[in-house]
């Protein structure tokens, strides 16, 4: 019982308390702290990441800009449930290019972290204009205007500087045709060999049927690449970390 009596000591002196409560933390803290200095990456690299195109990058802008993030996630955790229902959880990596990312923790609608390729386009525009026309029961709210709002990609070069400026590993090339790779991706008509070179695995169509370049291609073009980055059928997780 002679340790009862030690803590009793420590209970009642304040100052005794806080000296090795401090202690305790300083030590926790080293303990979790101090092997991160030694890693020499906290996020493990996989195959197929690459910065948002143009047209995403536009796209993940109108998301954050019209609060989609308010009721959906983008992190699939690594529980079986959530995963039988959205696919492979999240990778570190699939977020590293995004500032601000959007893991979010609110799933007032699904989470979206692998929306890409689920849904037609068709779904997509029907789905944006009237949520209540494709799932009645939908709380959702209408996003039509985005088929009215025309968008020329004026700054997105700028843009992407502004990106690089945080560490998004955009090239010269890339920034030198940012607004050709803009126009070209949701073009039917347009060469897209360009575009692909410098985004592997971008998907380059009119997106939302129309003739002119709108927020809507963007979203969809968005929507569309969400979560298709990685190959998760040969992906293989580095047991090191
Ligand atoms: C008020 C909450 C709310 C907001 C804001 C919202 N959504 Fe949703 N969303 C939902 C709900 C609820 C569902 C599930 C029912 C349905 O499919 O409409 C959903 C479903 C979806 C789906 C289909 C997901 C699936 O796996 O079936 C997509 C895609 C989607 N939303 C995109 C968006 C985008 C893009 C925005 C922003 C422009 C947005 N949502 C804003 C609530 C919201």
């Amino acid at each position: 019982m002679s340790i009862l009596k030690h803590h009793k000591k420590i209970e009642t002196h304040a100052t005794l308390l806080l000296v090795l409560s401090f202690l305790v933390v300083t030590i926790g803290g080293i303990v979790q702290i101090v092997p991160l200095f030694y890693l020499e990456n906290t996020i493990e690299e996989v195959d197929g990441m690459r910065p948002y195109s143009p047209l995403e990058l536009a796209g993940r802008r109108i998301y954050i800009r019209e609060g989609c993030y308010v009721c959906h996630s983008q992190m699939i955790r690594p529980m079986r449930d959530e995963v039988e229902r959205y696919g492979h959880y999240s990778l570190a990596a699939e977020s590293m290019y995004d500032h601000p990312f959007q893991w979010g923790s609110k799933r007032t609608g699904p989470d979206l972290a692998r929306i890409g390729g689920r849904y037609s386009d068709d779904w997509h525009v029907q789905h944006m204009i009237a949520p209540q026309s494709v799932v009645p029961e939908s709380i959702m709210p209408s996003y039509a205007f985005l088929m009215n709002r025309e968008i020329d990609g004026r700054y997105i070069e700028d843009l992407m500087r502004t990106y690089r400026f945080v560490g998004v590993p955009y090239t010269d090339e890339m920034l030198a045709n940012a607004r050709a790779d803009f126009l070209a991706q949701a073009d039917d008509e347009a060469d897209h060999s360009g575009l692909l070179e410098r985004y592997p695995g971008a998907q380059a169509r009119n997106f939302d049927g129309q003739a002119e370049l709108t927020e809507m291609d963007a979203i969809i073009a968005y929507m569309q690449m969400l979560g298709t980055l990685v190959d998760f059928s040969t992906f293989v997780p580095d047991p090191s970390r």
